[in-house]
């Protein structure tokens, strides 16, 4: 793409106010096509005569700007006429809001002291072979807007009550060229439409509408009012246990929606920020909050385009609930960049949470498009030495990487490659993969090991000691742990592209050698998890069995963080212990999968016990209600439980293992998955006193039931076995 354009930014600067640039131009014969290539410094809204510009909302989305800044192509052939009217809304979006909420970042500051700028280039060709080009230059014009306020955390204050804004001039902005890529990730678009489902008063006397469902985006108001009359609303994803209105968890965002009406009917929706909630409050309405009727509210879903590709279903509502909420939490926080949470002063791109949950990710969406966008945002921000940032962009700027977290880098790329078998992603990522590896050995102050770090260790996990988020686990034994998986996925991926690496071999054998010697015994279930899922324990076995001994010990409990809990379902059930995993995953009381579903939850929590027995919160600087990473549990039952796996030479189900493993707590299960060879599904009943297993594939298969095996070709296959 050759720019011809100029970046603009308004002559005086709008302080908060978003502003409008415009241009108009006409037309000089018939067009065959027309392209309007455009990006900003903020996040923007096209409109061409009147009608919206695509469907991306929150365009260029999120990147790492200081390397790479998305632009997006439009074919507007369709919207053009003889005289046009080009406009183009500019806020601040994740370019130039306050972030992250509870601490400085230079990385944002940098940022943030931009101008609204824009850059836009139409390029149109009539039926005749001519062409005109639309340069974002000296000629256009800005005003002001109805939107008064907009930011990432601190939402919208919008004024329709304003007539008319007089257009000033531009000035030229010597903005960014060298860093411009063309539009790489998904659009983020509007995917659902949410009724409110009921209004309620609470017992402070506060109108409250819910709209059933925990969910990211906006909420969309139409009703009909006198000028100056006003609408606010205030965004809750719970109510608190006297069943008030809760906003504490969102520390300090403002997540605001103050809205100024105009004369007349008028329906309005805040598209340059997003909300995390499931209740709104109605704190003041046209004619009293009273008048309101809920029709009135509509909650509109955003998040990244991406194709749906897994479904389970079973016969326990409890469990098809907590399926359902898995799917949300990923739709809630696939908004561009996978992040830790969609509401409060964070919605950052945490390097540990994508891990963990990647390779549920890939099974319930087609996300390679996404993931390969995000990671090179990663490979942008990592550093020379090869740190890899806590979140990615890397407005955090931690001068070390955490364990578990800066080994996304290694962990996203493999997991992706065998969810969809392209290599092209190793290959894109190759390099960051080693370079990550090459900062442990070069920051470790122990050979082979990795330790003197600083870490998040085993996040959340259970066995914390009180007042801390930190498990029990050493955190130096996850670091090395994790040392070795990283250095073992360089290995795999190495030598899918042909690599030679014989270098990472030896420092794997010797990181094993050295682990074994410095952690004979283990402590934690996290610490047995890790020995056993990572071909570290001598004798895995019994590692496995010390953990199943440890969580029969604590009563069937998990004792897991953000670390051990997305393989211990894993380690339980390829070591002989299927029942007890399916144990944890059936367990209703806390702490359990299950328990915030019985609490009415409707996507995945931060902690366990978000809302305790008692009603009481956990904490309200740490708990949010929309936090994806234990949701990672779904790849269990997709590859266990129904038993469907690629096999690893074969990735992206070129050729699939199908090993299911029923339960006699369920009467079935199934999982479906499409494949980019095609529709697996693998589902297990009670029929006549026998399991009865129903199996599709697309290709051909190892079927293994009940330890027997079955070589077969594409098609569908009925099995039984002894319940
Ligand atoms: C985030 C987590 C993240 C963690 C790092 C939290 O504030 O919400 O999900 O991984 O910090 O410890």
């Amino acid at each position: 793409m050759e720019w011809q354009a100029k970046w603009l930014a308004p002559a005086e600067d709008l302080g908060d106010v978003a502003p409008l640039f415009a241009k108009d131009f006409s037309l000089a014969g018939k067009v065959q096509k027309a392209v309007l290539y455009i990006t900003a410094l903020g996040v923007y809204e096209a409109s061409l005569n009147g009608s919206r510009v695509g469907e991306f909302v929150l365009a260029p989305a999120w990147t790492a700007y200081y390397k790479r800044l998305q632009y997006q192509a439009y074919d507007v052939t369709a919207l053009l006429k003889e005289e046009n009217a080009l406009k183009v809304l500019v806020g601040k979006g994740w370019y130039r809001s306050r972030m992250p909420g509870w601490q400085g970042s230079a990385y944002q500051a940098g940022l943030q002291k931009n101008p609204a700028a824009l850059l836009a280039q139409l390029m149109i060709t009539y039926e005749d072979g001519s062409t005109q080009t639309i340069l974002s230059d000296e000629s256009w014009t800005v005003s002001e807007s109805s939107v008064r306020f907009s930011e990432i955390y601190d939402g919208e204050i919008y004024d329709a009550s304003i007539e008319a804004f007089s257009p000033a001039p531009v000035k030229i902005f010597d903005g960014p060229f060298h860093t411009l890529i063309p539009q790489q990730g998904e659009e983020i678009r509007e995917q659902e439409r949410i009724a409110a489902a009921t209004v309620f008063v609470t017992p402070k006397g506060e109108t409250v509408v819910d709209f059933g469902q925990n969910l990211t985006g906006y909420v969309e108001i139409s009703l009909t009012a006198g000028k100056g009359q006003v609408v606010d609303l205030s965004f809750a994803e719970v109510m608190d246990k006297e069943g008030n209105f809760y906003t504490e968890n969102y520390r300090s965002a403002k997540a605001q929606y103050h809205y100024t009406c105009c004369d007349g009917p008028q329906t309005y929706k805040p598209k340059l920020t997003f909300y995390g909630f499931r209740y709104i409050r109605v704190n003041e309405f046209p004619g009293g909050v009273e008048k309101m009727d809920k029709a009135c509210f509509t909650a509109v879903v955003v998040h990244s385009d991406l194709k749906r590709t897994g479904y389970l279903t079973s016969s326990n509502p409890l469990l098809n609930q907590l399926f359902d909420n898995i799917f949300w939490g990923q739709k809630g926080n696939f908004v561009d960049v996978p992040t830790d949470c969609p509401q409060r002063d964070e919605r950052l791109g945490w390097t540990g949470d994508a891990q963990v949950f990647v390779r549920t990710a890939c099974l319930n969406y087609d996300c390679e498009k996404f993931f390969t966008k995000w990671l090179s945002d990663m490979t942008a921000d990592q550093g020379e030495n090869g740190r890899i940032g806590h979140v990615v962009p890397d407005l955090l700027q931690a001068e070390r990487s955490s364990a578990a977290w800066g080994d996304a880098a290694a962990i996203c790329p493999w997991e992706v490659y065998l969810a969809y078998g392209n290599p092209g992603i190793l290959k894109a990522q190759f390099e960051t993969m080693k370079k990550w590896v090459g900062y442990i050995t070069s920051t470790t102050t122990t050979e082979n090991l990795w330790t003197g770090g600083e870490h998040f260790a085993d996040w959340l996990g259970l066995d914390a000691p009180s007042g801390s988020y930190k498990g029990s686990t050493r955190e130096d034994f996850i670091a090395s742990a994790f040392y070795a998986h990283s250095t073992a996925l360089v290995i795999k991926a190495g030598k899918v592209l042909g690599e030679d690496v014989s270098e990472y071999e030896a420092l794997h054998g010797q990181i094993v050698e050295a682990f074994r010697k410095a952690y004979p015994t283990y402590e934690t279930q996290t610490e047995c998890i890790l020995a056993a899922h990572f071909g570290l324990a001598p004798d895995r076995q019994a590692a496995a069995d010390q953990l199943a001994d440890m969580v029969k010990a604590a009563g069937v409990q998990l004792k897991t963080g953000f670390v051990g809990t997305p393989y211990i379902l894993h380690v339980l059930s390829d070591y002989g212990y299927t029942d007890l995993a399916y144990s944890l995953l059936l367990r209703e009381q806390y702490p359990s999968w299950l328990y915030p579903v019985t609490k009415g939850a409707t996507t995945i929590w931060e902690h366990w016990d978000g809302i305790m027995e008692n009603g009481d919160f956990w904490s309200a600087d740490m708990n949010s209600y929309n936090h994806y990473a234990y949701g990672s549990v779904a790849d269990w039952v997709y590859s266990t439980a129904c038993g469907i796996t690629t096999q690893e030479d074969f990735p992206g189900y070129e050729r699939a293992r199908i090993a299911p493993h029923p339960d006699s707590r369920l009467d079935w299960l199934e999982a479906v998955l499409d494949t980019r060879h095609g529709r697996i599904s693998s589902r297990w009943k009670k029929e006549g006193g026998l399991w009865e297993y129903a199996i599709t594939t697309p290709v051909p298969a190892e079927i293994v039931i009940d330890g027997v095996n079955h070589e077969v070709q594409a098609g569908s296959y009925i099995f039984y076995s002894a319940i």
